[in-house]
């Protein structure tokens, strides 16, 4: 299990260019480690991340944005194999909240704020925003989220499926680091091929998700851990996962 620390507290941890870049290359390189199984991501009690950093962006033009292409970045993020945890607490905003909607799981704090008030500032959510968030939360409460730029409160993340518990604002980062544990528990393997497989949900139709995951759990077959997993079930002990 890892942990990264999202670290520009003064600035509510907003997301400059430096930031996501580091974030990406310690990503990756957390990805190629057979030692980490499971990666938590965070900020602080105060905020995870208080969106893109907008007075990086502000004077920006449009062909400046198109060749400075942070997004690459983003979906550089996108494919690291391994599950990663946010432990949210304080504001996830903007590209904040599309940062943890790019996590797999979501612990938050009772004061963790999700929102995307991009719309307060002239334009609209660029990663993912107005599509995960819509696909998490459904059309209505998206919508309003993305017209209005309204934060809303852990409570309603939680009720509307954005996030997956509630914990004291204490445990936050304790309480992510059990549910990496959990998971880091598993075969890595196995853990890299259904976190691929779930994904594949949001891009496929039905028959081609349920083809990939069919394929995904022939292909675990060919792995020690699946032997171990079956044999330690029939010897009532716990298996020993060894990610091959
Ligand atoms: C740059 C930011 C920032 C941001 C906060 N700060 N958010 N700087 N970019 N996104 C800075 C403030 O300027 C201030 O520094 C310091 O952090 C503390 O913030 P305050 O505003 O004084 O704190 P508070 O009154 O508690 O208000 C907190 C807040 C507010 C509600 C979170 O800061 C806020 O509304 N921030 C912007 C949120 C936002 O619009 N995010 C979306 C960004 S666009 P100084 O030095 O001035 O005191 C986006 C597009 C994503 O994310 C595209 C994909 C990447």
């Amino acid at each position: 299990m890892a942990h990264i620390q999202l670290n520009r507290p003064k600035e509510l941890n907003a997301l400059n260019l430096e930031l996501m870049g580091e974030l990406r290359d310690a990503l990756k390189q957390l990805d190629a480690d057979d030692q980490v199984r499971a990666i938590v991501l965070s900020g602080n009690e105060k905020a995870f991340a208080a969106g893109a950093d907008i007075k990086q962006m502000a004077g920006k033009t449009a062909i400046d944005m198109y060749n400075i292409d942070q997004f690459s970045t983003w979906d550089t993020i996108k494919k690291i194999k391994k599950p990663i945890i946010a432990a949210v607490s304080g504001f996830a905003l903007g590209g904040g909240c599309e940062l943890t909607m790019l996590c797999d799981m979501i612990v938050a704090s009772e004061t963790a704020r999700f929102g995307q008030p991009e719309i307060k500032l002239g334009v609209i959510p660029g990663a993912g925003g107005t599509q995960r968030l819509t696909r998490a939360v459904g059309k209505a409460l998206a919508m309003e989220m993305v017209l209005t730029g309204r934060f809303i409160t852990a409570q309603e993340a939680h009720q509307a499926g954005l996030i997956n518990r509630i914990v004291p604002t204490e445990l936050f980062l304790s309480e992510a680091i059990k549910l990496a544990a959990e998971v880091a528990a598993m075969s890595p393997i196995a853990i890299k091929m259904a976190k691929e497989a779930v994904l594949k949900a949001f891009d496929s139709t039905l028959e081609e998700g349920l083809h990939f995951e069919r394929k995904n759990f022939y292909l675990l077959f060919a792995s020690d851990d699946q032997k171990e997993g079956m044999q330690a079930f029939m010897e009532k002990r716990t298996p020993d996962f060894k990610g091959r």
